[in-house]
């Protein structure tokens, strides 16, 4: 699974458009794609909510029960909800279980999408820490 995150502090530059439009392209092309809208904002969730997955955006940062799954063709959303607001303000624990999350369902997708808020965050921190990623930085 590559991972491409989408990130800038600045807001309204474009991520979510970005991001929603490589997501549908990638699903268009035939790839299994996990899009993870870690923005409490949610505005990726409003356009994608018909794809919305089992596992929360939120609870990829929290121990969960099962991994992340998916694995059909298209797009499974992990959606945003109010809680992930909560994220940054827990402690750093949180960055350690998102790596581990992702890493646990990366055999089910071919690419996953991470939209960020407008901050840098422990959430941003946690998906542009992933080791080894691919980074796209809108202006
Ligand atoms: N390439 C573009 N050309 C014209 N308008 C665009 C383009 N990309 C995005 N927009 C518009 O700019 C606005 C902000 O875009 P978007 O929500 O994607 O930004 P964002 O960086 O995700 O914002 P936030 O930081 O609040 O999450 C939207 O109205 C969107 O339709
Ligand atoms: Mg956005």
């Amino acid at each position: 699974m590559k991972t491409i995150v989408i990130n800038n502090q600045k807001g309204g530059v474009g991520k979510t458009t970005l991001a929603v439009h490589l997501a549908w392209h990638i699903a268009e092309t035939g790839g299994r794609v996990l899009l993870i809208d870690a923005d409490a904002q949610g505005n990726a969730t409003d356009t994608m909510k018909r794809h919305r997955g089992e596992v929360t955006a939120a609870e990829l940062f929290r121990p969960v029960r099962a991994p992340v799954t998916g694995g059909a063709e298209g797009i499974t959303l992990a959606a945003s909800d109010s809680s992930l607001t909560d994220v940054d303000r827990g402690d750093a624990t949180s960055i350690q279980q998102f790596r581990d999350n992702l890493r646990a369902g990366s055999a089910a997708f071919d690419v996953c999408i991470i939209d960020t808020p407008p901050s840098l965050g422990l959430r941003s921190v946690a998906a542009l820490g992933l080791r080894g990623h691919f980074y796209i930085n809108t202006r």
